[in-house]
């Protein structure tokens, strides 16, 4: 593409996100909403689907077992398209949590067996590891470089290791905005013989993943941040390969073939499902997850690449104020390790997170650092206006 067609597809995409901002989320007009690592907004034809679910839930009589059974396949189909999966390997889940501990309970670990987590993982994807010591299961957390983010080079090394058997990372860690490579780590692990478990939650939304491309074995996501969806939504991905030869560490009682018929629920039949649902535990909340599809679906609509690259263009003006020697950005900016978060590092981080809460602009501040994480919906302007806050401390 030349630069002049670069630029008009830049506007044309800006153009087409201002658009819908204004109609998705006509309050950003009086906040600059830059916590989207933290909680998505929910769009307003998402508001709007929830409500009339909730009209029909009021009357549960309009609610058949066929339409509610129809929500959960939606549910797992768009979840699948998000990320290029069959929906046979798309189950059903509450929370990022829930995949990550269904992934720890049912992988083949072993007394003596090593799973891989680097240091400075968020919790939800270090604590099941560690609980696997009841198993004689050990974690080793693989320390961060100097800059604080994984150290892939040291996971390429420890992976070679025989008594490796896991290694469980974040695709973008919820701290530094570190993303992963994950064409690397996939290739490593599958050359090694180690399960490859992603926390997918601070990337999937903003960052395209395609795990036919990217083979991971399992991977899950709530959706409550940049899927922009209710909390209680989310979804875990399991290999096709993997879900026959993985039982679930616990029975939900829709996992099983002796539930298909509702008239006969008492026949008992132990046949887990073939495909992932046997790793879900129903009843889900069917509402949340009519808003999931609902905004996975917008999300697609205006296509995840392009949204990586709209924030990419969001983080122009906070790097090229920190090349001035304003701020320092601590993230990472190549494109194989960026993603829609940008730290940043000020003389008083704490000082510059007050002066930006009292210029309405709504960020987090983690591990020291001030966490931008802006979505299609932020602007040029909004970012430029960031900027100068901090460039003032
Ligand atoms: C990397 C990462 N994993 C998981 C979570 C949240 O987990 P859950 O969806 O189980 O609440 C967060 C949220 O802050 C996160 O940043």
């Amino acid at each position: 593409m030349n630069t002049h067609s670069t630029e008009s597809a830049s506007e044309v995409r800006r153009d087409q996100f201002r658009t819908v901002r204004g109609m998705e989320f006509p309050w950003t007009s009086r906040t600059t909403y830059l916590a989207n690592a933290s909680v998505g907004p929910i769009p307003a034809r998402t508001r709007s689907a929830l409500d009339r679910f909730q009209d029909a839930r009021d009357e549960p009589y309009r609610l058949s077992d066929r339409r509610l059974m129809g929500i959960l396949e939606l549910a797992r189909a768009t979840a699948a398209r998000l990320v290029n999966a069959e929906v046979e390997e798309i189950g059903l889940a509450t929370n990022t949590s829930y995949g990550l501990n269904a992934a720890a309970a049912a992988l083949p670990f072993a007394p003596g067996d090593i799973i891989l987590v680097p240091d400075g993982e968020f919790p939800a994807n270090v604590y099941p590891w560690l609980m696997l010591a009841q198993r004689g299961v050990k974690v080793e957390l693989i320390p961060a470089t100097a800059q604080g983010w994984p150290d892939e080079a040291r996971i390429v090394d420890r992976v070679t290791d025989p008594a490796v058997r896991g290694l469980a990372i974040s695709l973008v860690q919820f701290a530094n905005g570190y993303r992963c490579d994950l064409n690397l780590l996939s290739d490593v692990c599958r050359a090694n013989g180690v399960f490859l478990v992603v926390d997918a939650i601070q990337g999937l939304g903003a960052v395209p993943l395609d795990v036919r491309e990217t083979p991971v074995d399992l991977l899950s996501c709530g959706a409550q941040k940049w899927l922009l969806s209710p909390w209680g939504s989310g979804f875990f991905y399991v290999r096709r390969e993997l879900i026959e030869q993985l039982t679930p560490g616990f029975a939900g009682w829709m996992a099983f073939a002796g539930t298909d018929d509702f008239s006969r629920l008492t026949a008992y039949d132990c046949t887990f499902h073939p495909d992932a649902r046997r790793f879900e535990m129903i009843t889900l909340p069917y509402q949340d997850l009519v808003g999931m599809v609902e905004s996975v679906g917008l999300l697609l609509e205006l296509e995840i690449d392009r949204i990586l690259q709209h924030v990419r263009e969001l983080r122009e003006p906070i790097e090229s104020r920190s090349h001035a020697g304003a701020f320092q950005v601590v993230s990472p900016t190549d494109p194989t390790h960026d993603s829609a978060i940008t730290c940043v590092q000020t003389s008083d981080a704490a000082a510059s997170y007050r002066a930006l809460r009292e210029a309405d602009v709504v960020c987090s501040f983690r591990e020291g650092n001030i966490r931008l994480a802006p979505h299609f919906f932020n602007t040029v302007d909004e970012m430029d206006r960031v900027a100068e806050i901090l460039a003032g401390r």
